[in-house]
């Protein structure tokens, strides 16, 4: 219980971030799984949306010719005696018959031969000549009635007939039977392909296609008619459309097809559009909030790490001014009781105390300039300066203490004269310092540090390098962060703020130039900053010959180690 409490407190961060990413990564696989239903099941649904249409408009038509023969062919036996239709009289009622090229009756005349007689469908008195195609199929279609009329079977059928062994001549009759269910004769009509084709048809999906689409969706779908050879006889926009049509042969009219497609995207094109925008989008929320998620863990853990430097810092800190005041109060007390005689002990007891007390000048000033940088407070004084220059006063003025130190300064310089430089002359003085500084403390054993003054593509370089502990290669980043400090190997045990590189970073981005370091672990580092040179004028021409440090010549030694 105490070890889960304990895990769950050390690992906050990560236990937070995987209760937020797993219920999401549910939500996700969720929606992916419904989608794809989604994607299946309405394409599927379209698609039996377009036959249904396609079935209406077919129920259509075999209600237009059903309507026909119930308007028409509904013919008592007695107005067919073969003694009116030989005068002409027409069995047929006084309206029009539309979608029918000829109405016919077949029955016995009065010599007892089966004839056929012809009517105009508009003109119902109008008795039509023959034309032999038709009276031909008429035949074909009316012999098994004909047979059954002569042999006088009885009959029971309401319905009607189609035959359509003829093509051309469609036709639909039905029988005209007695009172005794005997047939008396036939009545029927050839179709008018045409008007089918033609009129009807492209009536009827006009009028059905708004209610069946609605919304203006009808837009987004072309319906055809296809005759017997294939043509489009009829389409409601023109075009070609996307993807499968879906097509059904009508009743009664075999050979002729209407079909229907989808004029933008196909049903499994919307569909999958549908699923793509839909998942895509899901994918982004759901990257977005892991992307939101990580950013907020990365600060939080980062300000929990800075917290922590900072405890650090203070007691570093503390301890760095602890140690040097408690000296320096020794030997002050020392020199004022006069315990110390002789001259040589007083003036190496003095040099102690300037340096401690330089040494708290530096870190103390390293401090405020961090806050002033923190506050955004910090200015710098740019002038025209010699960086050589500015370099070697830094030098002389820690001679001294490195010497104590027993440090050996190799300070090198080009033989040819620097270009001057537009800078903050104390502000790189400290960056200077805060490098030497860190060579010193990170030197270990190593008692040579060499200072290497150079010029490079418009840039002055001013290299500190040290034979030290080294840095490792992943902490070479983070150690110009603000409080960083190495916290393996040798580093632990030397104190300091972990404020100075990363005020040196800022010194010299100030001056737009940058720092680099270049570091093996055991055997040293070497860190340089590079500080953009300025545009030489005349003036500067004139006194480089005179007073820039940087003369030719051999190295010049700073410190010696005395033994
Ligand atoms: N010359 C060097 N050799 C080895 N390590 C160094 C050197 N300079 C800096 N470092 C590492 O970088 C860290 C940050 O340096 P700095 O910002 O000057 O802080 P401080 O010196 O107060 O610790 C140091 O703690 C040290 O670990
Ligand atoms: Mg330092």
């Amino acid at each position: 219980m105490k070890i889960a409490r304990t895990f769950l407190k050390q690992h906050m961060l990560w236990v937070g971030f995987v209760a937020v990413i797993i219920p999401l990564l549910c939500i996700l696989a969720l929606q992916y799984w419904s989608l794809l239903k989604l994607e299946k099941t309405s394409s599927v649904a379209d698609k039996v949306w377009m036959k249904n249409y396609l079935s209406d408009v077919a129920t259509e038509v075999k209600y237009f010719y059903k309507g026909n023969v119930e308007q028409a062919l509904n013919i008592p036996a007695y107005a067919i005696t073969g003694e009116l239709l030989e005068k002409g009289k027409s069995p047929f009622g006084a309206c029009e018959v539309k979608g029918v090229k000829r109405l016919f009756v077949s029955a016995f005349d009065r010599t007892g031969e089966w004839k056929t007689y012809f009517y105009d469908p508009s003109c119902k008195t109008y008795q039509c000549t023959q034309i032999a195609s038709e009276a031909r199929a008429i035949n074909v279609a009316s012999a098994s009635f004909k047979m059954m009329g002569q042999e006088k079977t009885v009959v029971r059928m309401s319905g009607f007939t189609v035959d359509d062994r003829d093509p051309e001549n469609r036709i639909v009759m039905k029988p005209i039977l007695d009172e005794s269910s005997k047939i008396a004769g036939v009545a029927g009509f050839i179709i008018d392909v045409d008007y089918l084709k033609q009129e009807f048809l492209p009536q009827v999906i006009n009028t059905s296609l708004p209610v069946k689409f609605p919304d203006q969706t009808q837009d987004n779908v072309i319906v055809r008619v296809y005759d017997a050879r294939h043509n489009v006889v009829y389409a409601t926009k023109p075009g070609k459309g996307q993807g499968e049509e879906t097509m059904t042969g009508l009743p009664i009219v075999t050979d002729v097809y209407v079909a229907i497609q989808s004029r933008t995207m196909t049903p499994e094109q919307w569909a999958r559009w549908n699923f793509t925008v839909n998942l895509s989008l899901s994918i982004l929320m759901t990257t977005v909030l892991i992307g939101g998620i990580v950013l907020a863990l990365r600060t939080a853990s980062r300000e929990l790490k800075v917290s922590q430097m900072k405890t650090d810092f203070v007691s570093n800190v503390s301890h760095e001014l602890r140690t040097p005041l408690s000296s320096v109060r020794v030997f002050g007390e020392f020199l004022r009781l006069g315990r110390v005689s002789e001259p040589e002990k007083i003036r190496e007891y003095g040099q102690y105390i300037e340096t401690e007390s330089r040494r708290l000048t530096q870190l103390i000033n390293n401090i405020l300039d961090f806050s002033k940088i923190e506050s955004g407070r910090k200015t710098y004084q740019f002038e025209r300066a010699d960086v050589g220059e500015v370099i070697a006063d830094t030098l002389k003025t820690l001679e001294v203490q490195l010497k104590q130190n027993g440090f050996q300064i190799i300070f090198e310089a080009p033989d040819s004269p620097l270009p001057p430089a537009v800078i903050d002359a104390d502000a790189v003085a400290q960056a200077f310092m805060n490098l030497l500084d860190n060579a010193v403390k990170y030197s270990a054993s190593a008692k040579e540090i060499n200072v290497r003054l150079d010029q490079e593509e418009g840039f002055i370089c001013l290299s500190v390098t040290d034979h030290g502990i080294g840095i490792p290669r992943e902490e070479q980043e983070k150690i110009f962060d603000k409080f960083y400090r190495v916290s393996t190997g040798l580093v632990h045990d030397v104190k300091g703020s972990g404020l100075g590189l990363a005020l040196v970073k800022h010194i010299v981005e100030a001056h737009h130039g940058k720092v680099t370091v270049t570091s093996e672990p055991g055997r040293g580092s070497s860190f340089t900053i590079h500080l953009p040179a300025a545009k030489i004028t005349g003036e500067d021409a004139k006194s480089q010959g005179t007073n820039n440090v940087a003369k030719s010549g051999p190295p010049l030694v700073l410190g010696y180690k005395d033994s």
